[in-house]
């Protein structure tokens, strides 16, 4: 099964492309198709950014069209930078220096609340036209510290719940049982095929809330 994943971001395509191993599914990137535009990502949520960015790439094919939207949400700063995560800063800004940021930010504050959640909305197009969301939630603290070399983004100053290590230091595999992104990804295989286990390995990271979910939200 083809499935075209409306991003950009290399570090998510290979994310994506590890978390559907063992599965009848190939996942071709924007650039496997030539789709070179960039959709602006005008939503208030992650479920609209997602669906937006489906959306758009949706309107040059008829194959399974999927988009994520994700971003860390802080407490201590409201949520933010939330669906402004890639944007933190400024446009063009490196990982390093929106981490830097962040941190800066935080120290300035004192002793404050260091808790903070990835979260992920995934879009899911099908060729009849049916839309759904699928989401994942993974929650933890921010270090005092980058740490690590894996991953991309914010991963060297998140510590999930129940670990030691930023997910910068934790191995691919290690991250991906606990990720908001993985989380998202098993509840739309889920709803693929029957065979799956949805929460790979999420005894010993718990959450608060349910950490993932689906809904369907259209079609046309
Ligand atoms: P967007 O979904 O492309 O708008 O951007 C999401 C942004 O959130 C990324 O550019 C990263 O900065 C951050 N982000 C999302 N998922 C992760 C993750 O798994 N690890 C680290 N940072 C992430």
């Amino acid at each position: 099964m083809k499935i075209i994943l409306a991003s950009h971001n290399s570090s998510k395509l290979t994310e994506f492309r590890t978390l559907v191993k063992g599965y009848p599914v190939s996942i071709l990137g924007l650039q496997d198709i030539g789709f070179e535009q960039k959709t602006e990502e005008t939503g208030d949520t992650f479920d609209e950014n997602a669906l937006i960015k489906a959306k758009a790439v949706r309107s040059v094919t008829n194959d399974i069209v999927m988009a994520d939207d994700s971003g860390l949400c802080v407490d201590a700063l409201d949520g933010a930078p939330g669906i402004m995560s890639a944007r933190f800063g400024g446009l063009g800004i490196g990982d390093d220096d929106k981490n830097t940021r962040l941190l800066d930010l935080l120290e300035k504050m004192g002793d404050v609340d260091r808790t903070a959640a990835f979260h992920c909305s995934l879009a899911v197009i099908f060729p009849d036209g049916r839309q759904e969301l699928f989401s994942g939630v993974c929650r933890g603290t921010i270090a005092k510290e980058p740490k690590g070399t894996n991953g991309f983004g914010y991963d060297p100053v998140f510590i999930p719940a129940g670990e030691r290590r930023t997910l910068a230091e934790m191995k691919e595999g290690e991250k991906h049982a606990i990720s908001h992104r993985g989380k998202a990804v098993r509840a739309f295989l889920c709803a693929l095929f029957t065979d799956c286990v949805p929460e790979a390995s999420s005894q010993t990271f718990e959450c608060s809330e349910p950490s993932h979910s689906r809904k369907e939200v259209g079609g046309g």
